[in-house]
């Protein structure tokens, strides 16, 4: 993703608005965007009785409640640009949910996830271990586009994360594939780059669902030598659902 533009000048009415904004989601300091993902704050939802009562939790939500919510979602400042969510796209009871970063302009446009030729790529990559796109679930960490493809900022992904981890267990995946930083620190709670966390099976939350980490397909396209590692990864993600007989 790229680089956005210089911040503007922060004012005390801007800080006194994020200060609020933060704390309102349980973040009690501003982190910069540089931050690494596991320094956010709680990726928690608001305490109950927090003064933002519209951020009301989404952790008894069924599917279509969920998704109702994401819809109307104004957690953070994103959906000011969106022009729609993009809840994800698939099976909601797939074996293996994917998860990538956030939507850029194409699925802001469509409302899906991984269209552009990052999808196509991915699409590639669950061809290469049998799976067809339809099959598995694929949803990104931010349900709302960032602007100029930049990076998502930390407050941005501790407001959006609930939705996912909620998605997590509605699903319950028997494999998550991680594909990129962004989406691999914010399911693990890791600083450490997609470099060192890839190549061997953590485990996600309550349920300890395995989770295998690849590079993102944007990086890929960039830097195809990197494509035997990502087979590597599938392979490793596939091998975790030998003799279930699960695709
Ligand atoms: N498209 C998505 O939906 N997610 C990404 O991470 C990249 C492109």
């Amino acid at each position: 993703m790229g680089r956005s533009p210089p911040a503007p000048p922060v004012t005390a009415a801007s800080a006194a608005r994020r200060a609020h904004y933060l704390a309102a989601l349980g973040i009690d300091a501003y982190r910069s965007r540089h931050a690494p993902v596991a320094e956010l704050q709680p990726a928690a939802e608001p305490p109950a009785g927090d003064a933002v009562a519209a951020f009301e939790p989404v952790s008894g939500a069924d599917w279509g409640t969920l998704r109702e919510r994401v819809a109307g979602c104004t957690r953070c400042r994103l959906c000011e640009g969106r022009t729609q969510t993009v809840f994800g796209v698939g099976d909601p009871r797939a074996r293996w949910l994917v998860v990538g970063e956030a939507p850029g302009a194409e699925e802001d446009r469509r409302g899906e996830p991984f269209v552009g030729r990052a999808g196509q790529l991915l699409d590639s990559m669950l061809r290469a271990v049998g799976l067809a796109r339809e099959t598995v679930f694929i949803a990104n960490v931010l349900k709302c586009r960032p602007p100029d493809n930049r990076d998502p900022r930390p407050d941005e992904i501790a407001a959006c994360l609930p939705y996912l981890e909620r998605q997590v267990a509605l699903i319950e995946p028997r494999i998550i594939l991680a594909v990129g930083r962004i989406a691999a620190q914010a399911l693990l709670g890791s600083d450490a780059p997609v470099g060192r966390l890839r190549g061997r099976v953590h485990r996600h939350g309550a349920a300890q669902t395995p989770l295998v980490v690849t590079y993102h397909p944007a990086y890929l396209l960039r830097s195809p030598g990197e494509k035997r590692k990502a087979w590597d990864d599938l392979r490793l993600a596939r091998s975790q659902l030998d003799g279930c007989g699960a695709h």
